[in-house]
């Protein structure tokens, strides 16, 4: 998959930009807050919907700006498709999708027609932080592989929280019918997502080996859930409700179910948060992001976009190189604020970003030292 435009209107700090990169490797450099991560981020929302870094679509509208536009036309082996999003100010207007010219009705018809994999420093959340991240990278993931995991998952969530309202207002005759349809919603995500984690420990798994460089460090990556062993997803899922009834009226929340799922992280058994050392932990990270790209192109047939956000400059030049040898497929962006960060990264166009604006630098600056 490549892109051949990526068009911004009013987005961030750009006014009208259109960016047409060629195949490989195209590296934005600038300085810190030029807007390299901004042109990352609008590739992300033509691709998902949102944005890797922030849940309040607004902060994205240039201030001072009604609407803000983004438009990604990418060239893939079926041909081309153009996918769209807008952002309103009006916070009565809701963001409208666009696909292949048209407005789409709903948000998940814009998944799977570009996708993405974005690296970036903050990645290593994923290993440090709290559950909330790892969910996060599953449904980004499986959202982009199929659409029916983004509507299953979209059910579930407004189900739950119906159901997390009606326990607060202790109502226990409607419950049981909400029960049901959070069960019945909770199957496909389950499913999909432990499917999807077998997968990506194997992939994950080899990374690590080859980036981290280490026969010996194995690291494993496994669904954590209550339902993860489940053979009858929606009935265990019923029955665990039912097991939870009275801590749920308690707490006044739902606490049983996918909501609650995480991915458990070992290094060499041990879990890496408590365990790992910080290169370690960024290892991991990127093996799991790596592990993710792999997936999209099993699934599709074709790389999906990458988008590298600085994070070059966090490797040592040995994993740096493996890096860049596994992802060589793809049509990359990567942003970095030194030229000396992409050394080996062999560019197919170099572009100086320098608030709001965009410039070919001359070939001999991409290609020293
Ligand atoms: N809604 C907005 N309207 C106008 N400008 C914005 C808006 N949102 C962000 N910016 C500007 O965008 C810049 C930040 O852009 P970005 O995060 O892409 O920087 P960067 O080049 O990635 O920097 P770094 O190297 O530090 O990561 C800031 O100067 C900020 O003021
Ligand atoms: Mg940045």
């Amino acid at each position: 998959m490549r892109i051949t435009a990526l068009r911004l209107r009013d987005f961030r700090g750009y006014g009208q930009v259109l960016l047409a990169p060629p195949e490989g490797v195209t590296v934005l450099v600038g300085e810190n807050g030029a807007g390299k991560t901004n042109l990352l981020e609008a590739v992300h929302l033509c691709c998902l919907g949102r944005s890797h870094r922030t849940s309040n679509d607004k902060e994205m509208i240039r201030r001072g700006q009604e609407t803000a536009a983004v438009q990604l036309t990418v060239e893939r082996n079926d041909g081309r498709h153009e996918v769209g999003v807008r952002l309103f100010e009006n916070a009565r207007r809701r963001k409208v999708v666009y696909v292949n010219g048209k407005t789409a009705s709903r948000l998940g018809e814009l998944m799977g027609h570009a996708t993405c994999v974005i690296f970036s420093p903050e990645d290593l959340a994923l290993v440090k932080e709290g559950p909330q991240a790892r969910r996060r990278f599953l449904d980004m993931l499986l959202s982009q592989e199929q659409r029916a995991y983004f509507y299953a998952l979209q059910t579930y969530m407004t189900a739950l929280k119906q159901r997390n309202a009606l326990l607060k207002q202790g109502d226990t005759i409607s419950l049981p019918a909400w029960d049901e349809q959070l069960a019945a919603a909770a199957a496909p995500v389950v499913r999909l997502r432990r499917a999807a984690c077998e997968q990506l420990h194997k992939r994950a798994a080899t990374h690590y080996r080859y980036i981290g460089g280490r026969e010996e460090e194995i690291f494993a990556l496994r669904y954590q859930s209550a339902l993860a062993q489940s053979e009858h997803v929606e009935q265990d899922m019923l029955a665990g409700l039912r097991a939870c009834r009275e801590e749920e009226l308690r707490r006044q929340t739902t606490c049983f179910g996918p909501h609650r799922d995480d991915i458990d992280l070992t290094l060499c058994g041990e879990p890496i948060k408590a365990f790992g050392s910080q290169g370690q932990m960024r290892t991991a990270a990127l093996s799991m992001k790596l592990a993710a790209f792999d997936l999209l192109e099993a699934n599709q047939g074709e790389p999906p976009l990458l988008l590298l956000d600085d994070v070059l400059s966090e490797l040592d030049p040995d994993r740096r190189r493996r890096l860049i040898a596994r992802i060589g497929r793809a049509q990359a962006l990567l942003t970095c604020t030194d030229q000396a960060d992409f050394i080996g990264a062999r560019p197919a166009c170099v572009l100086r970003v320098e608030n709001g604006s965009i410039r070919e630098t001359g070939a001999e600056e991409g290609e020293k030292p």
